[in-house]
């Protein structure tokens, strides 16, 4: 019986069986029941990403497998589990073919939802085909022959691009209060500049790439005056460093 976690997300009202494993020691729980206690009850953004020491997600070509190490990866699927809809970018969907699940944790797999404005996730891509949780696509592209457990979500106001707050209150209106923001940079990288995150969590490897694509990515600043600052905290996640980030 995991006793922490399981009491972590009962907090947020949901639950995990009861043969799952006992609680590790190694884990940063009190991370978790401070991420917990900030979500419970009201709604909450988490952005999440994992990026080398010189702040690149993934090579050129697009080649992220893995930036982080495994601790790091399991962080993710704990935060996965905390929230109630998990959000990417239509690259890091098309790219990645990513499940978006919390395999490697107990605990319930949040809602997926894709950005893709242009129709650009495959219809053989996991999301598409694996019923593991509901997938939302939103796009004003039509897309025929969905399977039940995929729908569209159209936030456009006509032209293709999607309005970040105009999605989280989309999402909201649904019941999905928890949202995380996965990835890939860009996609962080617009809710960030739009002021809608209250929880950054990066992952820091000690792996320098030199190239590729970026993380987090702002308009320019003339003074570091108005550069973002904020409280933070730091964990050990095996080789990586998380820096926890509030915004609010
Ligand atoms: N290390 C990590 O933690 C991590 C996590 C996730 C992904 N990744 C890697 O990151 C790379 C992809 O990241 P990325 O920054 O290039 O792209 P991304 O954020 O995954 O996707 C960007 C695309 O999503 C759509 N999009 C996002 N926000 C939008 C908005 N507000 N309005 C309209 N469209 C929007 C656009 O699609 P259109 O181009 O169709 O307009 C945009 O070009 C991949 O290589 C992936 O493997 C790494």
């Amino acid at each position: 019986m995991s006793g922490i976690w399981r009491e972590i997300l009962a907090g947020l009202g949901k639950s995990i069986p009861e043969d799952t494993g006992v609680d590790a020691d190694d884990v940063p729980w009190e991370l978790y029941r401070d991420l917990a206690a900030a979500c419970a009850g009201r709604p909450a953004v988490i952005a999440q990403v994992g990026q080398s020491l010189d702040g690149r997600i993934a090579t050129e070509s697009g080649h992220s497998h893995y930036v982080n190490g495994p601790e790091s990866l399991d962080h993710l699927h704990r935060l996965r589990a905390i929230a109630d809809a998990v959000v990417v970018g239509a690259t890091t969907a098309f790219l990645d073919n990513p499940r978006l699940t919390t395999r490697r944790v107990p605990g319930p797999n949040p809602v997926r939802v894709v950005i893709d404005p242009h129709g650009r996730v495959p219809e053989s891509h996991a999301l598409l085909t694996e019923p593991d949780a509901e997938t939302l696509l939103v796009t004003s592209v039509s897309r025929a022959g969905l399977r039940a457990h995929c729908s569209v979500l159209d936030t456009s106001g006509g032209d293709r691009r999607v309005v970040p707050r105009l999605l989280l209150s989309t999402l909201r209106a649904r019941g999905l209060r928890t949202i995380l923001i996965e990835g890939g940079g860009q996609t962080i990288s617009g809710f960030l500049s739009e002021g809608l995150i209250d929880r950054l969590q990066v992952s820091v490897a000690p792996m320098i790439i030199g190239s590729g694509r970026p993380g987090l990515v702002l308009p320019a600043i003339e003074s570091l005056d108005t550069a973002l600052r904020f409280e933070s905290r730091t964990y050990p996640l095996g080789k990586d460093t998380l820096f926890d980030c509030r915004f609010s």
